[in-house]
């Protein structure tokens, strides 16, 4: 295990499929990436089972037991907190995080959307790129800011859009994708490659395009 280790929280709400491709990417011996924590506003999350497998803590909070969004995020703010991670991950977390949230993490809450942003925001993301007949789709990986899905991207992975495919056979091969570019995003952030500044996104002190870094496989 490398001297300099990155304490990284999770956050998620359903079957935690990138938690577990973080999860096997920590294995590897030289990883810096520490994770501490996952916390789940859903008791039932699948990704709180990958979590105990794995020897990881985790810890449920409810944001029915609150009395609105800015009490819940407060709670979640010093659930978090008591782990003093580096880096906030959002992984399937279907919440929309409140502005005081989201600034008191500014520069180290990561997020992946199931789609090539700026495009298609929110849900339903395949079915919305079918519709528009785009011959590419894909996933992004982006620093969190206050517009949601907006904040500066820093990888996308691309992928061709079959004549033939469905909003599942898609979904199914997007997240394949979000399985290798999420790992990658927060090894860089763990390495101290990544950051996040006024003007953008860095990797390795260079401003990432727009798109952020493109992968085609
Ligand atoms: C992924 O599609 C991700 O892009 C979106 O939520 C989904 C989570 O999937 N933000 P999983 O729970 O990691 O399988």
């Amino acid at each position: 295990m490398p001297s300099e280790t990155c304490d990284v929280v999770v956050l998620l709400s359903g079957s935690g499929s990138n938690l577990q491709a973080l999860i096997d990417s920590t294995r590897a011996g030289d990883s810096p990436v520490r994770i501490r924590a996952v916390i789940s506003n859903r008791a039932d999350a699948y990704g709180l089972q990958r979590a105990r497998d794995a020897g990881i803590d985790t810890v449920v909070l409810d944001h029915k037991a609150f009395d609105g969004r800015e009490a819940f995020d407060q709670a979640l703010i010093e659930r978090i907190d008591a782990f003093s991670p580096q880096l906030v991950v959002l992984a399937g977390f279907m919440r929309i995080l409140s502005a005081g949230f989201v600034r008191h993490y500014e520069g180290r809450l990561l997020n992946i959307h199931p789609s090539l942003l700026p495009k298609y925001k929110g849900l339903h993301t395949h079915q919305r790129a079918l519709e528009a007949g785009d011959h590419e789709h894909g996933c992004s990986v982006h620093f969190v800011t206050e517009e949601l899905d907006g904040g500066p991207l820093v990888v996308q992975a691309v992928i061709p859009v079959a004549a033939d495919d469905t909003p599942e056979s898609l979904a199914q091969r997007v997240h394949a994708q979000e399985h290798q570019i999420y790992p990658l995003a927060v090894r860089w952030f763990a390495e101290g490659r990544l950051r996040l500044e006024e003007h953008g996104a860095l990797l390795d002190g260079q401003t990432l395009a727009a798109s952020g870094h493109l992968i085609r496989p």
